[in-house]
């Protein structure tokens, strides 16, 4: 190593900037070898360095956010599910909702994409450097009431309000108890026009009130997620079912 060349992994090493020690003399031999400028120089040094980071961090918020899965955009077929426009998804795929504190609702029967894209659209606000965090509504709700006997509801509240994407999955799939559902529109109250949610359900608003058992409270739940919200109604058969229909569900069996 050049003299110079020590000298760029010290200072690498006091920035803590591994990959400007690792890259800068590679690209300096092909800086000289294609007559780059020294701004391109160090724009192409500077940024293995932030892609690298980037990266990292997207990686650790990604697995911080407790997916069941990772699926992404790319992996899902809008060929089959064709109630939902690629262009639409793409555009929240942008996050402006984030930034709004506004909320994204995936409505429709089971196996039609909800769990899915909920989890593409975090993935992808994990990998641009929000913080998100996923649970189904009961998971939610298990982990409210917890804090909620422990005598620190509002704090965990407080800490979830600074989390930007929560994601809750499944509301619908299990009914909720008074105290569940207390707990549920607090947590959609704490989030309203601060912080964003994707919620998904297999049931349509009119019929959340048999979930909650109290239609004043939906009403006013309801209110509040849908005030600022892109609601995405998805359609058709379930991709579970895809190519098995016949024999799955018995239609033609004799
Ligand atoms: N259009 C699609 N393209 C590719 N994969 C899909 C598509 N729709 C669904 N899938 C896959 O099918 C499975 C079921 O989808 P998903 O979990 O998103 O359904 P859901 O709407 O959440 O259903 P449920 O109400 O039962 O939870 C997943 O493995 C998902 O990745
Ligand atoms: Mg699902």
């Amino acid at each position: 190593m050049s003299g110079s060349g020590a000298e760029v992994a010290f200072l690498a090493r006091a920035l803590k900037a591994p990959r400007v020690a690792a890259l800068a003399a590679s690209l300096a031999e092909r800086a000289r070898e294609e007559g780059w400028d020294y701004e391109h120089y160090l724009v192409q040094v500077l940024g293995e360095e932030v892609a690298s980071r980037e990266s990292h961090g997207g990686a650790a918020r990604v697995k911080a956010a407790r997916f069941p899965q990772v699926k992404t955009l790319d992996d899902f077929d809008f060929s089959f599910q064709r109630s939902v426009k690629r262009q639409a998804i793409s555009h929240l795929a942008q996050l402006d909702f984030l930034r709004e504190a506004t909320n994204v609702i995936f409505l429709g029967p089971p196996g039609t994409g909800k769990t899915h894209l909920s989890i593409a659209l975090g993935v992808q606000a994990a990998r641009r450097g929000y913080r998100v965090a996923f649970a189904t509504a009961q998971g939610w709700v298990l982990r409210l009431a917890a804090a909620k006997r422990a005598g620190r509801l509002e704090e965990e509240l407080e800490r979830l309000g600074r989390i930007p994407l929560l994601i809750c999955d499944e509301v619908g799939y299990i009914p909720f108890d008074p105290e569940a559902a207390a707990l549920f529109f607090a947590l959609i109250s704490s989030r309203y026009e601060r912080s964003s949610m994707i919620v998904s359900s297999n049931k349509s608003f009119s019929a959340w009130a048999e979930i909650f058992g109290d239609p004043v409270a939906v009403a006013a739940l309801v209110d509040r997620l849908v005030h600022h919200a892109e609601v995405m109604v998805l359609k058709g058969e379930s991709y579970r079912l895809k190519g098995k229909g016949k024999e799955v569900m018995g239609s033609e069996s004799p």
